[in-house]
């Protein structure tokens, strides 16, 4: 077995490999999370998308068939309230669609969904109390967030600048993620708002390795074994893995999603904010090309997807993700059409052997 020589994060986070799954809203619950957990590396639920009820019982199948930690993952998000005009400005962006499409506006279903953590996520990880709890999008109120302390949780979060990445040790962040502007998914973007300016992994991870005492998780483009040993060297602690895991056989994302995958290339991806209202990479489709990928006029996070389900829902029974996330990272076209743990161990051992540890 590899003899690793950085040792922080396996230690605090009593992992074998130093892989964390990232969590995919959408993307994979239990079953990819036991998959990677059995090949040594940190299994991910992500919750920001399910009900309590739900993520409850991914935890149990995640504990009935593995012995190891879970990272359960949450939004931090703070949600704003649009002004009407800003809701109209966004339907008119969108008539055109509603138009071709049959759909009447005057039936559009309330806009739901990726709600932040709350009171009733803390209570669910005070009850199932996890090994691991990450944020997306900086750190829940301090009220809540020393409630998960408590529990004993390692706590860790995305950060997308130095600053940020600062700002989250400085509150008690155990370990934080490096997210490269090459990552798929949304952005953990929290103190900017400025898309041109963010840093890719390779220059983001030792800046940040060297700006903090707690360890760094490489993040974004990082998709075989190649990739990690590069993170590792950078002075990464461990990497974060997700659009690798796209077409693992126990990801659960939809079929027009997979497919977009199979045709990723290192050149289709954009961030966007279009799907949801806050940026993140995906494949490019066509309401992306048509309204963005960044617009002024989408509605804040997540309320600019809203009007966009039904245009989805009619796109995608026609086998085109034409109007949803294709979320991707730049290196997509890395994915591999195999078990979850067939690709940990690739990773892993190609990166080990590279490093010769
Ligand atoms: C399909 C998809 C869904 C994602 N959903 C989440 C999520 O729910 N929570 C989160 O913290 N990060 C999410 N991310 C971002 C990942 O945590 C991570 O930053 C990213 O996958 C790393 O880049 P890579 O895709 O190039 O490996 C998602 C990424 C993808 C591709």
């Amino acid at each position: 077995m590899a003899a690793w020589t950085d040792r922080r994060i396996l230690d605090l986070l009593s992992i074998e490999q130093p892989l964390l799954l990232a969590p995919m809203a959408g993307a994979g619950l239990a079953p990819l999370a036991i998959a990677v957990a059995d090949a040594g590396g940190l299994g991910a639920i992500p919750c920001s998308s399910i009900s309590v009820e739900t993520a409850t019982a991914e935890v149990v199948a995640f504990r009935g068939a593995v012995d190891g930690p879970i990272n359960l993952n949450f939004f931090a998000h703070r949600p704003e309230t649009p002004t009407a005009e800003a809701s109209a400005r966004w339907l008119e962006r969108l008539a055109p669609y509603f138009e071709e499409f049959g759909v009447d506006p005057a039936d559009l279903p309330p806009a739901g969904g990726r709600a932040p953590f709350d009171d009733a996520m803390c209570a669910m990880v005070e009850s199932l109390r996890p090994e691991v709890v990450s944020f997306h999008f900086g750190l829940p109120e301090e009220g809540l967030l020393s409630r998960v302390k408590a529990t004993g949780a390692v706590v860790v979060s995305s950060a997308t600048t130095v600053a940020e990445g600062r700002w989250l040790a400085e509150r008690g962040c155990d370990a934080v993620i490096a997210q490269g502007y090459e990552a798929g998914g949304h952005r953990g973007n929290f103190l900017t708002d400025d898309m041109d300016t963010q840093p890719g992994t390779m220059a983001l991870v030792p800046q940040l390795v060297d700006a903090l005492h707690v360890p760094v998780i490489a993040a974004g483009g990082i998709a075989d074994g190649r990739g990690m040993a590069a993170a590792l060297c950078l002075g990464a602690s461990a990497v974060q893995v997700g659009s690798a895991y796209l077409l693992a056989d126990e990801a659960t994302n939809v079929a027009v999603h997979r497919q977009a995958i199979r045709e990723a290339r290192d050149d289709n991806t954009a961030i966007t904010n279009v799907l949801t209202g806050r940026p993140a990479r995906g494949v490019l489709n066509r309401v992306m090309r048509e309204l963005g990928p960044l617009s002024r006029d989408a509605l804040p996070f997540p309320l600019a997807g809203g009007p966009l389900g039904p245009l989805r829902k009619i796109a995608e029974a026609r086998g085109s993700g034409d109007f949803q996330p294709l979320w991707a990272g730049q290196a997509a076209a890395l994915a591999r059409e195999t078990s979850a743990t067939a690709i940990t161990r690739d990773i892993v051992e190609v990166a080990a052997r590279l490093l010769r540890v």
